[in-house]
């Protein structure tokens, strides 16, 4: 279970950072007062453009941002609080990987196990489970630094699961993958679903959202400007798409 209460971020920008935005304000408001819960056994998403301030709310859920006002608690613990505990229950995957590119597939599996505090059956386990799942075994000993962009986003999937944790973040699903690798990830996030986990995904692809989600947030300039399932938010846009229903929305949200 995953609680936003009232989140805002404000970043501060550098002379730098203005400089390059040609900005004189000296901060950017990326999210104000988004508030949602997302349940065990659904995956909910966040849709919006881009700068709409997604990945921005799923870092502070991951404990890597801390809010500026608002708080976040995962499974009761509180993102800022108690940091650590909500860091044993989720697992963050975004498409900007870092693996160590030195390292194989099966070393990091069994490291970050390890760093889990799991034993050598449970890891062995999991790695049978998640190594057939992902088509790991034919690189599973090479080099992170030898293997493609989508193998190194499957061996970084794999790594970031091995805990088995409750809540799963995702950022972006299926940003970079080809479509036999996106499907396979997508597939999983409903298997995940069913066995009870809570999963949330960002994205700005409609028909992703569409297809996968149970319950949508749309974020719009860094507020959730509407919220439900696909039917409820179709119905309170009257329209018979969320593409038009998103629209409709940027319209009345989006130049303000
Ligand atoms: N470190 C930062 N410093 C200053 N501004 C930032 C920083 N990170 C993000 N922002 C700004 O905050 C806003 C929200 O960014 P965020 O990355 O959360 O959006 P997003 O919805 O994930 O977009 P995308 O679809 O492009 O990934 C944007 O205007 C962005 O420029
Ligand atoms: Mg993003």
């Amino acid at each position: 279970m995953i609680s936003v209460q009232n989140l805002s971020k404000v970043y501060k920008l550098s002379a730098k950072k203005m400089k390059e935005l040609k900005t004189s304000e000296g901060r950017k408001i990326a999210v104000s007062g988004v508030s949602f819960e997302a349940r065990p056994g659904e995956i909910y998403g966040l849709l919006g453009p881009n700068g709409a301030g997604k990945t921005t709310t799923l870092r502070c859920i991951a404990t890597l941002l801390k809010p500026t006002e608002g708080s976040v608690s995962v499974n009761g613990f509180d993102t800022v609080g108690e940091g650590e505990k909500v860091r044993g229950a989720i697992a963050f995957l975004t498409n900007e990987i870092n693996l160590d590119p030195h390292f194989t597939p099966s070393y990091l599996f069994h490291f970050f196990g390890q760093l889990h505090g799991m034993t050598e059956e449970e890891i062995a386990r999991r790695r049978e489970e998640l190594f057939t799942i992902f088509d790991i075994g034919g690189f599973a000993d090479k080099k992170i630094s030898e293997l493609s962009t989508g193998m190194k986003q499957k061996a970084a999937i794999a790594v970031t699961l091995v805990h088995d944790p409750q809540v799963v973040i995702f950022d972006e699903p299926t940003s970079g993958l080809d479509i036999l690798t996106a499907r396979t990830v997508l597939d999983y996030l409903r298997e995940l679903r069913d066995k009870g986990k809570t999963v949330v995904v960002s994205t700005h692809i409609m028909s992703e959202a569409e297809k996968l989600c149970d319950r949508i947030g749309i974020l719009i300039g860094g507020k959730k400007v509407a919220e439900g399932t696909l039917q409820e938010l179709l119905a309170e846009t009257g329209t018979d798409d969320l593409e038009d229903a998103f629209f409709r929305l940027y319209k009345e949200y989006g130049e303000a």
